[in-house]
Protein backbone atom coordinates (compact mmCIF):
# COMPACT_ATOMS: atom_id res chain seq x y z
CA UNK A 1 0.00 0.00 0.00
CA UNK A 2 1.35 3.78 -1.36
CA UNK A 3 -0.06 6.95 0.11
CA UNK A 4 -0.23 9.46 -2.61
CA UNK A 5 -1.00 13.45 -2.77
CA UNK A 6 -2.40 14.40 -6.02
CA UNK A 7 -2.70 18.47 -6.29
CA UNK A 8 -4.60 20.37 -9.28
CA UNK A 9 -6.25 23.70 -9.27
CA UNK A 10 -9.68 21.15 -9.85
CA UNK A 11 -10.72 18.40 -11.27
CA UNK A 12 -8.51 18.17 -14.12
CA UNK A 13 -5.92 16.16 -12.05
CA UNK A 14 -8.61 13.34 -12.76
CA UNK A 15 -6.94 12.35 -15.78
CA UNK A 16 -4.06 11.98 -13.89
CA UNK A 17 -5.50 9.85 -11.12
CA UNK A 18 -7.34 7.83 -13.82
CA UNK A 19 -3.99 6.29 -14.86
CA UNK A 20 -1.98 6.48 -11.56
CA UNK A 21 -4.75 4.32 -10.54
CA UNK A 22 -4.72 1.65 -13.14
CA UNK A 23 -0.64 0.89 -12.42
CA UNK A 24 -1.07 1.30 -8.70
CA UNK A 25 -4.95 0.36 -8.22
CA UNK A 26 -3.79 -0.62 -4.64
CA UNK A 27 -2.71 3.46 -3.84
CA UNK A 28 -4.41 4.98 -0.94
CA UNK A 29 -4.94 8.85 -2.63
CA UNK A 30 -5.59 12.26 -0.83
CA UNK A 31 -7.18 14.52 -4.21
CA UNK A 32 -7.14 18.03 -3.29
CA UNK A 33 -8.52 20.18 -5.46
CA UNK A 34 -7.35 23.50 -4.87
CA UNK A 35 -10.53 25.43 -6.32
CA UNK A 36 -10.23 28.07 -4.07
CA UNK A 37 -7.47 29.52 -6.46
CA UNK A 38 -8.96 28.12 -9.55
CA UNK A 39 -8.03 28.60 -12.48
CA UNK A 40 -3.89 28.38 -11.85
CA UNK A 41 -3.71 29.64 -15.30
CA UNK A 42 -4.68 33.49 -14.43
CA UNK A 43 -2.46 33.53 -11.34
CA UNK A 44 0.79 35.55 -10.85
CA UNK A 45 3.86 33.85 -11.02
CA UNK A 46 4.80 34.56 -7.32
CA UNK A 47 1.45 34.05 -6.14
CA UNK A 48 1.38 31.03 -7.76
CA UNK A 49 4.62 29.33 -6.38
CA UNK A 50 3.56 30.38 -2.96
CA UNK A 51 0.21 28.83 -2.66
CA UNK A 52 1.01 25.47 -4.07
CA UNK A 53 4.75 25.26 -1.78
CA UNK A 54 2.14 26.07 1.51
CA UNK A 55 -0.06 24.24 0.22
CA UNK A 56 1.21 21.16 -0.33
CA UNK A 57 3.81 21.08 2.57
CA UNK A 58 0.43 21.84 5.11
CA UNK A 59 -0.87 18.51 3.23
CA UNK A 60 2.65 16.58 4.05
CA UNK A 61 2.73 17.26 7.19
CA UNK A 62 -0.83 16.31 7.93
CA UNK A 63 -1.24 13.37 5.48
CA UNK A 64 2.19 11.78 5.17
CA UNK A 65 2.13 10.65 1.99
CA UNK A 66 5.09 8.77 -0.29
CA UNK A 67 4.81 10.77 -3.14
CA UNK A 68 3.44 14.12 -4.16
CA UNK A 69 1.34 14.28 -7.63
CA UNK A 70 1.34 17.97 -8.87
CA UNK A 71 -0.73 16.78 -11.42
CA UNK A 72 -1.21 20.22 -13.52
CA UNK A 73 1.03 21.41 -15.76
CA UNK A 74 0.29 25.00 -15.36
CA UNK A 75 2.31 24.60 -11.76
CA UNK A 76 4.58 22.51 -12.18
CA UNK A 77 6.16 25.11 -14.70
CA UNK A 78 7.00 26.93 -11.85
CA UNK A 79 6.54 24.74 -8.56
CA UNK A 80 8.48 21.67 -8.97
CA UNK A 81 12.26 23.26 -7.76
CA UNK A 82 11.07 25.16 -4.84
CA UNK A 83 8.33 22.06 -3.76
CA UNK A 84 11.35 19.43 -3.74
CA UNK A 85 13.55 22.29 -2.35
CA UNK A 86 10.73 22.25 0.68
CA UNK A 87 9.12 18.61 1.27
CA UNK A 88 11.15 15.41 1.70
CA UNK A 89 9.26 13.02 -0.36
CA UNK A 90 9.71 12.72 -4.10
CA UNK A 91 7.71 15.01 -6.26
CA UNK A 92 6.00 13.99 -9.37
CA UNK A 93 5.14 17.01 -11.91
CA UNK A 94 3.14 17.23 -15.00
CA UNK A 95 5.49 17.65 -18.48
CA UNK A 96 3.70 18.93 -21.71
CA UNK A 97 4.03 15.66 -24.14
CA UNK A 98 5.97 17.41 -26.17
CA UNK A 99 9.15 15.07 -26.83
CA UNK A 100 6.51 12.62 -27.52
CA UNK A 101 4.55 14.67 -30.16
CA UNK A 102 7.69 15.40 -31.69
CA UNK A 103 8.38 11.94 -32.14
CA UNK A 104 4.78 11.30 -33.18
CA UNK A 105 4.38 13.85 -35.69
CA UNK A 106 4.46 13.13 -39.01
CA UNK A 107 4.01 16.16 -40.84
CA UNK A 108 6.42 17.55 -38.31
CA UNK A 109 3.63 20.31 -37.65
CA UNK A 110 2.51 20.02 -33.95
CA UNK A 111 0.13 22.32 -31.67
CA UNK A 112 0.62 22.53 -27.71
CA UNK A 113 -2.77 23.62 -26.20
CA UNK A 114 -2.27 25.02 -22.88
CA UNK A 115 -3.44 27.63 -20.43
CA UNK A 116 -2.40 31.27 -20.25
CA UNK A 117 0.69 30.90 -17.75
CA UNK A 118 1.32 27.60 -19.38
CA UNK A 119 1.95 29.50 -22.98
CA UNK A 120 3.95 31.92 -21.59
CA UNK A 121 6.66 30.27 -19.77
CA UNK A 122 9.99 29.79 -20.56
CA UNK A 123 10.04 25.97 -19.13
CA UNK A 124 7.17 25.54 -22.40
CA UNK A 125 9.50 27.26 -24.85
CA UNK A 126 12.56 25.66 -23.52
CA UNK A 127 10.89 22.38 -23.82
CA UNK A 128 9.96 22.98 -27.29
CA UNK A 129 13.36 23.82 -27.98
CA UNK A 130 15.42 21.14 -26.81
CA UNK A 131 12.81 18.19 -27.78
CA UNK A 132 11.23 19.89 -31.31
CA UNK A 133 13.79 20.58 -33.41
CA UNK A 134 13.04 20.80 -36.95
CA UNK A 135 9.24 20.77 -36.40
CA UNK A 136 6.70 23.69 -36.77
CA UNK A 137 5.05 24.65 -33.00
CA UNK A 138 1.90 26.28 -32.09
CA UNK A 139 1.72 27.56 -28.84
CA UNK A 140 -2.30 27.99 -28.55
CA UNK A 141 -3.20 29.80 -24.78
CA UNK A 142 -6.87 29.10 -24.10
CA UNK A 143 -8.08 31.25 -21.59
CA UNK A 144 -11.17 29.35 -20.98
CA UNK A 145 -10.82 26.02 -21.73
CA UNK A 146 -10.22 24.21 -18.12
CA UNK A 147 -12.82 25.99 -16.88
CA UNK A 148 -15.22 24.30 -19.81
CA UNK A 149 -14.03 20.95 -18.97
CA UNK A 150 -15.23 21.86 -15.16
CA UNK A 151 -18.61 22.69 -16.53
CA UNK A 152 -18.70 19.16 -18.45
CA UNK A 153 -17.88 17.53 -15.42
CA UNK A 154 -20.27 19.37 -13.72
CA UNK A 155 -22.88 18.29 -15.97
CA UNK A 156 -23.27 21.80 -17.63
CA UNK A 157 -21.37 21.39 -21.41
CA UNK A 158 -20.53 24.16 -23.36
CA UNK A 159 -21.68 24.61 -26.33
CA UNK A 160 -20.04 23.03 -29.84
CA UNK A 161 -19.40 26.20 -31.53
CA UNK A 162 -17.43 27.60 -28.47
CA UNK A 163 -14.95 24.53 -27.70
CA UNK A 164 -14.57 24.70 -32.30
CA UNK A 165 -13.79 28.27 -31.90
CA UNK A 166 -10.81 28.06 -28.80
CA UNK A 167 -8.98 24.78 -30.37
CA UNK A 168 -9.51 26.06 -33.82
CA UNK A 169 -5.64 27.57 -33.72
CA UNK A 170 -4.01 24.51 -33.12
CA UNK A 171 -5.28 23.68 -36.79
CA UNK A 172 -2.99 24.69 -39.14
CA UNK A 173 -2.42 24.01 -42.73
CA UNK A 174 0.37 25.84 -44.63
CA UNK A 175 3.24 24.80 -47.42
CA UNK A 176 1.24 21.35 -48.09
CA UNK A 177 1.24 19.93 -44.61
CA UNK A 178 -0.95 19.65 -41.77
CA UNK A 179 -1.18 19.64 -38.07
CA UNK A 180 -1.45 15.64 -37.03
CA UNK A 181 -0.63 16.18 -33.57
CA UNK A 182 -2.05 18.75 -30.63
CA UNK A 183 -0.30 18.36 -27.29
CA UNK A 184 -3.32 18.57 -24.62
CA UNK A 185 -1.13 20.72 -22.23
CA UNK A 186 -3.33 21.21 -19.13
CA UNK A 187 -4.39 17.88 -17.34
CA UNK A 188 -8.27 19.24 -17.42
CA UNK A 189 -8.19 19.00 -21.61
CA UNK A 190 -8.56 15.10 -21.50
CA UNK A 191 -11.90 15.79 -19.71
CA UNK A 192 -12.90 17.01 -23.06
CA UNK A 193 -10.84 14.99 -25.59
CA UNK A 194 -13.90 13.47 -27.30
CA UNK A 195 -15.80 16.62 -27.65
CA UNK A 196 -12.52 17.90 -29.29
CA UNK A 197 -11.68 14.65 -31.32
CA UNK A 198 -15.93 15.31 -32.69
CA UNK A 199 -14.60 18.86 -33.33
CA UNK A 200 -11.93 19.01 -35.08
CA UNK A 201 -11.60 20.59 -38.71
CA UNK A 202 -9.44 16.95 -39.68
CA UNK A 203 -8.46 14.02 -37.31
CA UNK A 204 -5.24 14.61 -35.53
CA UNK A 205 -3.17 12.51 -32.46
CA UNK A 206 -4.03 14.10 -29.04
CA UNK A 207 -1.47 13.86 -26.94
CA UNK A 208 -1.89 13.36 -22.86
CA UNK A 209 0.90 13.45 -20.59
CA UNK A 210 -0.86 10.88 -17.82
CA UNK A 211 0.16 7.97 -18.64
CA UNK A 212 3.60 8.47 -18.38
CA UNK A 213 2.70 9.99 -14.88
CA UNK A 214 1.82 7.09 -13.62
CA UNK A 215 4.96 5.23 -15.15
CA UNK A 216 6.93 8.04 -13.11
CA UNK A 217 4.73 7.08 -10.09
CA UNK A 218 5.55 3.32 -10.69
CA UNK A 219 9.14 4.12 -11.32
CA UNK A 220 9.49 5.69 -8.33
CA UNK A 221 7.20 3.88 -5.58
CA UNK A 222 7.19 0.14 -7.54
CA UNK A 223 4.46 -2.27 -9.35
CA UNK A 224 1.67 -2.69 -7.20
CA UNK A 225 1.56 -5.89 -5.09
CA UNK A 226 -1.17 -8.06 -6.76
CA UNK A 227 -2.31 -9.88 -3.59
CA UNK A 228 -3.13 -6.11 -1.83
CA UNK A 229 -6.32 -4.81 -1.63
CA UNK A 230 -7.82 -1.92 -3.54
CA UNK A 231 -7.07 1.62 -2.12
CA UNK A 232 -9.00 4.04 -1.30
CA UNK A 233 -9.35 7.43 -2.02
CA UNK A 234 -10.45 11.22 -0.70
CA UNK A 235 -11.31 14.51 -2.58
CA UNK A 236 -11.07 17.53 -0.78
CA UNK A 237 -11.93 20.89 -2.58
CA UNK A 238 -10.43 24.08 -0.92
CA UNK A 239 -13.32 26.05 -1.36
CA UNK A 240 -15.05 24.17 0.98
CA UNK A 241 -17.98 23.54 -2.06
CA UNK A 242 -19.98 19.89 -2.17
CA UNK A 243 -19.95 18.69 -5.44
CA UNK A 244 -22.99 18.95 -7.20
CA UNK A 245 -25.00 15.68 -8.09
CA UNK A 246 -23.32 15.29 -12.00
CA UNK A 247 -19.78 15.46 -10.20
CA UNK A 248 -20.81 13.75 -7.56
CA UNK A 249 -21.25 10.81 -10.09
CA UNK A 250 -18.07 11.13 -11.59
CA UNK A 251 -15.85 11.36 -8.25
CA UNK A 252 -17.84 8.26 -6.99
CA UNK A 253 -17.27 6.36 -10.33
CA UNK A 254 -13.48 6.93 -9.42
CA UNK A 255 -14.53 5.82 -5.83
CA UNK A 256 -13.49 8.93 -4.91
CA UNK A 257 -15.57 9.94 -1.21
CA UNK A 258 -15.30 13.82 -0.62
CA UNK A 259 -14.50 15.22 2.35
CA UNK A 260 -15.73 18.47 3.52
CA UNK A 261 -11.55 19.06 4.92
N1 LIG B 1 -5.14 21.55 -14.71
C1 LIG B 1 -4.25 22.64 -14.83
C2 LIG B 1 -3.12 22.37 -15.81
O1 LIG B 1 -2.80 21.23 -16.06
C3 LIG B 1 -4.63 24.07 -14.90
C4 LIG B 1 -5.98 24.63 -14.97
C5 LIG B 1 -5.96 26.01 -14.35
O2 LIG B 1 -5.68 26.99 -15.06
O3 LIG B 1 -6.19 26.06 -13.14
O4 LIG B 1 -2.51 23.27 -16.32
Amino acid sequence: MIRLLVLDSGVGGLTVLDEIRRARPDAEVLYVADDAFFPYGALAEDALVARVVELAAGLCEEWRPDAVVIACNTASTLVLDPLRARLSVPVVGTVPAIKPAAAASQSKRFSVLATPGTAARDYTRALIAAHAAGCDVTLVAAPALAAHAEAELAGTPVPDETLAAAIAPCFVARNGTRTDAVVLACTHYPLLAARFAGLAPWPVAWLDPAPAIARRVVSLLGDADGSAPAGSGTIRFTSGRAPGAPLARALEARALAFAHR
